[in-house]
């Protein structure tokens, strides 16, 4: 079976063969900006609104990538072709860039880039597993003790790899219930965002989610919002208090992997009749239209045996 290539600085190589230094800023400092972007039907979502915003994390990191963004959109697609013959007809994959400021030097002076950027860019197989059963169930949505870090000391619209404060938050969120999926409150006690997600709640039929000041701009609540306009669902930024989503009739997490994650219970309590609501299908159906293929089917089919399939 040939291996997966990955590129790196300029280079595609195999991926036994991609290192970097241990004094990479990305190993020393977490001082790194990633995307994370997905496959439909071994088609790339997105991808050129992902490396936009890729370009703004690293303007604002002053990280110098070494290309413009049509030059990073180019090799993204070299890499891609490259391992496209290693994807599953079924499955799909994540396209995952990473860039740090390179080499750290030791010394007073930590944030001038020495020399190139280290970029990584891989593709991984996307495992849905894990989420594949929330789709019919929802899941079970638990706010973290721990607060977003807030946007005055690192603006959540940069998205990067310094995930300590996120792990750290899910992992309290998993004391109360191992399933449970993260809701980050920001130092005010406003809902901010998942560790790896965004929020929408449902209420008297229009959809509500926070603005950015204190969550990632999530491509996927980006479509969220551009489907809701196509389907004529009223929708808003608003600040939403836990109070919100207790009393919420639908709740749902986006994020590029899963792309819409039903919760059917906040905190304990049921969410609305405690079961996916009629907003939320609509939505995930109109994405699934949307790109062609059926969005929670492809998770569900990840749970069987190789050779079956939904029909
Ligand atoms: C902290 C955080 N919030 C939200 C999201 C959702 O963003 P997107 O829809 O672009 O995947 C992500 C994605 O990884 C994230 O890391």
């Amino acid at each position: 079976m040939s291996s997966r290539l990955v590129h790196l600085c300029g280079r595609l190589v195999p991926e036994s063969e991609a290192t970097i230094s241990i004094f990479d800023s990305a190993v020393l400092l977490g001082d790194t900006v990633t995307e994370s972007t997905r496959t439909f039907a071994h088609r790339p979502f997105k991808l050129d609104r992902h490396i936009a915003r890729l370009f703004k994390s690293l303007k604002v990191t002053r990280i110098d990538a070494g290309c413009d963004a049509a030059t990073m959109l180019r090799l993204t697609l070299e890499m891609f072709e490259a391992n496209r013959s290693l994807l599953a007809e079924r499955d799909d994959c994540w396209i995952v860039h990473n860039i740090s400021r390179g080499r750290s030097v030791a010394g007073p002076d930590p944030t001038v880039q020495q020399g190139p950027a280290t970029v990584m860019i891989y593709t991984l197989p996307l495992d849905l597993r894990g989420w594949a059963e929330f789709y019919d169930r929802g899941c079970h949505a638990v706010t973290a003790m721990s607060r977003m870090v807030p946007s005055q000391a690192l603006d959540a619209r940069v998205k990067n790899r310094s995930r300590m404060a996120y792990t750290l938050a899910e992992i309290e969120v998993k004391l109360v219930d191992p399933q449970a999926q993260g809701v980050i409150l920001d130092v005010e006690g406003k809902v901010a965002e998942n560790k790896g997600g965004n929020l929408f709640a449902v209420a008297d039929g229009c959809l509500k989610t926070p603005g950015t000041a204190n969550c990632l701009a999530g491509i996927s609540r980006e479509t969220v919002l551009e489907l809701a306009a196509e389907l004529q669902i009223p929708a808003r930024e608003t600040d939403l208090l836990p109070y919100d989503l207790y009393t919420a009739d639908e709740l749902f997490f986006t994020s590029t992997p899963y792309c819409i994650m039903p919760a059917t219970r906040f905190n304990g309590l049921s969410v609305g009749d405690g079961r996916v609501g009629p907003v939320t299908r609509r939505l995930l159906d109109a994405w699934s239209a949307r790109v062609g293929l059926d969005i929670a089917g492809q998770a569900r089919n990840q749970l069987r045996p190789t050779g079956t399939s939904e029909a």
